[in-house]
């Protein structure tokens, strides 16, 4: 791609940008939430139209119009936002637009064979007739891969594919791209997680608002670059690993719950949670852990078990019997469960805080929009003003909006679901530092992550989940990558 220029009206989003891939290279794009990652990747996608630059394949000039375009010279793409139509089987999404006929008929058999196969092949147990609607976000994310990966393309453009997924399906996806890299496909890998792309790039662009400054190889003559180099690069200045862990005043038991079952789904989970403790939930695909949230929640209510909160049993039908109880939630994908695209930043904020909610806790008007606003700026998040439309964000800036509003907010326990979904490094560290500070306040964090690293920055305790069970507990002096792994896989602590 050369000298590409883009702007949705206003600034530059795309400041003369030169972008280049190799057959057969896998090419980390970073940058800061905003950056243009994914404006440069709807330009060869044929989603997004530049205003100036130039486009070539093999060295010659083409012109992309349109996805139907992108998708004849080669060019697949897995989205940021997930693509996948709901109401279709898990076969038919992947074959969509592109169905394989036999005389003249759809060749359902081929196309559910052809799904097995590249599902087994990412180590992903899911049934090709699987509605897609019943299906969690990451097996979701797992479909819009699948997709990307049957189309037998050149290039493949991966925005943030990993977002819902822990290091085991991530593990899986890797090794699939580098098969993919040794029949010579070309990769495009846009991701936050930089230890990732250490791992499977061979080479990077780090763009910072719109502009090239940096590129070149993850490995030279004098070894890898590092995640603080690279981070160095996206925000233009030195990053300083700070810890943000601080030892507190525990308080008594806020959050006691006894045996909690989901028919299939989780079975006898017994755990107590402390007044002002963070504790973290993990482990793999399928480990329940986000259905329990979702029961406390009060947004599946055939569960059975108790919950006592506060002292008192509950139970938690609705939403609203969770919010009365004081009990906040911030889902994971966002941008599935937390957005409503057609409404502004502003309008967001309110829509994400139910009604009761904000007349419980909080004071109305303007002291609302200041405090959001204040929460927005302390986030780096990246917007015009709070009267924009929600989707004229960047994925990560989305995200931040919705994260933003329940940070402010005070629960006694605030569950968050993969709070840093898609949020870049900096901004990574804001969130921390809140979830600290919250904490430090005596208000009880129950943290969901796919990611060990993350529950090790901020977690008193954790919990880690296995087929729907608790497989073991570690404190924070036993939390260990290894200690995690080996229970996420079902094994036990010596
Ligand atoms: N449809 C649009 N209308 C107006 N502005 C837009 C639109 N799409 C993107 N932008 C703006 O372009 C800039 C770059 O956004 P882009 O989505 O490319 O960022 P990104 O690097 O992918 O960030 P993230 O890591 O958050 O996904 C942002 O400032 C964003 O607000
Ligand atoms: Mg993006």
């Amino acid at each position: 791609m050369q000298n590409i220029c883009k702007s949705f009206g206003g600034p530059l989003v795309l400041n003369n940008v030169n972008f280049e891939v190799d057959k057969g290279e896998i090419h980390a794009l970073l940058g800061e939430n905003g950056a243009g990652k994914s404006t440069l990747m709807n330009i060869l996608g044929g989603v997004v139209h530049a205003n100036s630059g130039e486009i070539l394949i093999d060295g010659c000039p083409v012109k992309i119009s349109s996805p139907s375009d992108a998708q004849k010279y080669g060019i697949a793409f897995v989205h940021q936002e997930l693509n996948v139509v709901n109401d279709l089987k898990v076969y038919e999404n992947l074959f969509l637009g592109r169905e394989i006929l036999k005389r003249g008929i759809l060749d359902i058999n081929s196309m559910r064979k052809a799904t097995w196969e590249v599902l087994d092949k990412m180590n992903v147990k899911l049934s090709p007739d699987a509605m897609v609607k019943d299906l969690d976000t990451s097996y979701k994310q797992v479909v819009e891969i699948a997709k990307a990966l049957l189309q037998n393309a050149r290039i493949i453009i991966f925005d943030e594919p990993t977002t819902s997924l822990s290091n085991t399906e991530i593990e899986n996806l890797f090794n699939i791209m580098r098969t993919l890299k040794e029949q010579n496909v070309s990769m495009i890998f846009i991701s936050h997680k930089l230890k990732e792309v250490i791992e499977i790039c061979d080479t990077y662009t780090i763009l910072r608002d719109g502009v090239v400054v940096a590129n070149g190889k993850i490995s030279d003559s004098k070894g890898k670059i590092t995640i603080d180099e690279l981070a160095r690069h996206m925000v233009g200045k030195e990053m300083y690993a700070h810890t943000i862990y601080r030892e507190r005043e525990i308080g008594k038991p806020l959050l006691e719950v006894n045996q909690l079952s989901l028919d299939g789904v989780f079975k006898d989970l017994s755990f107590t949670i402390n007044k002002g403790e963070i504790v973290g939930f993990t482990g793999l695909l399928g480990d329940g852990r986000s259905e329990m949230a979702q029961c406390l929640f009060g947004y599946n209510k055939h569960y059975t078990g108790s919950i006592n909160f506060k002292g008192k049993n509950i139970v938690v039908r609705s939403t609203e019997d969770a919010l009365k109880c004081g009990i906040g939630y911030v889902p994971r994908n966002r941008k599935e469960n937390g957005i409503i695209k057609h409404l502004t930043i502003k309008e967001n904020f309110s829509i994400v805080t139910l009604k009761k909610f904000i007349k419980g806790i909080f004071i109305n008007g303007k002291r609302e929009k200041d405090a959001c606003c204040a929460m927005l700026k302390q986030l780096n998040t990246k917007f015009g003003s709070i009267d924009d439309p929600i989707i004229s964000l960047s994925g990560g800036n989305q995200q931040k909006v919705v994260l933003s509003k329940w940070l402010e907010t005070n629960p006694d326990l605030l569950i968050l679901d993969n709070p840093t979904q898609g949020v870049d490094v900096g901004a990574k560290d804001d969130i921390y530092t809140i979830i600290m500070d919250l904490a430090t306040k005596g208000i009880t964090i129950m943290l969901l992550s796919n990611e060990p690293q993350e529950i090790m920055r901020v977690c008193d305790r954790a919990y880690v989940m296995y087929h729907g069970s608790i497989q073991g507990e570690l404190s924070r002096s036993e939390m260990t990558e290894e200690n995690f792994m080996v229970l996420a896989t079902g094994g036990t602590l010596q």
